[in-house]
């Protein structure tokens, strides 16, 4: 068993974008159809520039699979680009505001192209390939991802817009992943405003897990605390600029009495994967301490406006010095609903992570067996036979 780890490599104009993926069990069933399904999703939505229109991104498996099952080896998969012209690409001389231009040809002494190709968030679509083979994972184990926009530019959600687990599967049937029509109406009028002005926005997006075990992340370090991973691997992602966990920022502002979540017990026969724990309300999020405490998780991402704007902000020419306008590259207005399906497929990846860590094993096989006896050491509450000592240990010392 290896720790489950991700590398990707690729330009945004070359040949193609490629996961790494080191530390998958033996004997998952690899669907390629599902993980298609996640690249074709990435494509989509309101906003969206011209590449989208000449890519069909699919995921091709050079290693690691066989007759569809993982062979406990890397996977490397492949998004092979059509727009291929890495090295006809033209070359930029008046840095855009807001990527990674001006920095990159500064610390790396390199061409503006050069850095922008790799910076690009066609990188993405490595991302969701290995997310999404992560989540066949998590589905192994019952835990399903699903997102939606709250707020796009100026338009938002109203504040006691709840949407339950029922209302997220709606979202892919909105070109702006929003719940509320009229929102929907609106948010496509504020892109469809952007774009006529030459501008871009971007705005905030939910993902939401359901069937996390009780248990993932630990309390005991900084770096593995679950909330710290989550937000450094949503932050990583192109124009990610904040995350909260649960009511994150809008905490601060609350009493505690508004914000923690009561604890109940339900019995049940059936081994549970919170144990029975549950919580009239979630403002935690599904995370206390670091680790995930059987509720829903909860994560808000926002994401900055789209940075090559069409009416280009004023710049300077790295070769003579002169200011001007910023390059002009060909550009979404707003990627927030792509952005929020990379986030459901990325957070998996940072799951699948945690979950291996806990239940890891070699083998599917195995890993569930060490998730089945997990769930009955937790669920042992109510039965005296299996009941803790005072201090949580079994009667007769340590199991
Ligand atoms: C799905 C997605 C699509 C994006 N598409 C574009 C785009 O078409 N044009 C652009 O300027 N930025 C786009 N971005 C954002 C840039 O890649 C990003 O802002 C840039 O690399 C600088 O990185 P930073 O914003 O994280 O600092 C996109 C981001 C995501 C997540």
């Amino acid at each position: 068993m290896s720790q489950l780890t991700f590398h990707s490599a690729g330009e945004s104009h070359g040949r193609g974008c490629f996961a790494f993926v080191e530390g998958i069990p033996y004997g998952l069933a690899i669907d390629n159809a599902f993980i298609d399904e996640q690249l074709a999703r990435r494509q989509k939505g309101y906003g969206r520039g011209g590449r989208m229109k000449i890519e069909t991104d699919k995921a091709e498996v050079l290693s690691g699979v066989r007759r569809g099952i993982s062979m406990g080896a890397p996977i490397l998969l492949a998004v092979w680009n059509k727009d291929y012209r890495l090295d006809k690409a033209p070359e930029l001389d008046c840095p855009r505001p807001g990527h990674a231009d001006l920095a990159g040809h500064l610390k790396f002494n390199a061409p503006i192209r050069d850095i922008l190709e790799r910076a690009s968030a066609r990188e993405t679509s490595a991302r969701v390939a290995c997310g999404a083979l992560c989540r066949l994972l998590l589905k192994e184990f019952g835990i399903e991802v699903r997102s939606h926009v709250v707020a796009l530019g100026p338009v938002e959600l109203p504040a006691d817009f709840q949407a339950t687990w029922d209302d997220l599967a709606r979202a892919d049937a909105s070109e702006v992943r929003c719940l509320d029509a009229a929102c929907d109406e609106k948010m496509r009028a504020a892109i469809d405003d952007a774009k006529k002005n030459g501008d871009t926005l971007g705005g905030i997006f939910e993902v939401v897990v359901q069937g996390l075990p009780v248990g993932l992340g630990d309390h005991t370090q900084w770096d593995r605390k679950l909330d710290g991973r989550i937000g450094q691997a949503m932050m990583s992602i192109q124009a990610i600029k904040g995350v909260e966990i649960g009511l994150g920022f809008r905490a601060a502002r609350l009493k505690g009495s508004q914000v923690h979540d009561a604890i109940e017990h339900v019995k049940s026969k059936a081994p549970r994967s919170d144990a029975g724990f549950v919580r009239p309300t979630n403002g935690a999020g599904g995370l206390e301490g670091g680790i995930t405490n059987g509720a829903p998780l909860v994560v808000r991402v926002a994401m900055k406006p789209i940075s090559t704007l069409m009416k280009p902000l004023m710049s300077v020419n790295i070769q003579t010095g002169e200011a001007t306008k910023a390059d002009v590259e060909r550009s979404d207005y707003c990627a927030l609903p792509a952005a929020a399906v990379v986030g459901e497929n990325w957070l998996s990846f940072v799951l699948a992570q945690a979950f291996c860590e806990k239940f890891g094993g070699d083998s599917i096989v195995e890993m569930k067996r060490n998730y089945d006896g997990y769930l009955k050491q937790i669920n042992k509450l109510g039965q005296p036979e299996n009941a803790p000592g005072k201090h949580g240990v079994s009667e007769g010392g340590r199991e």
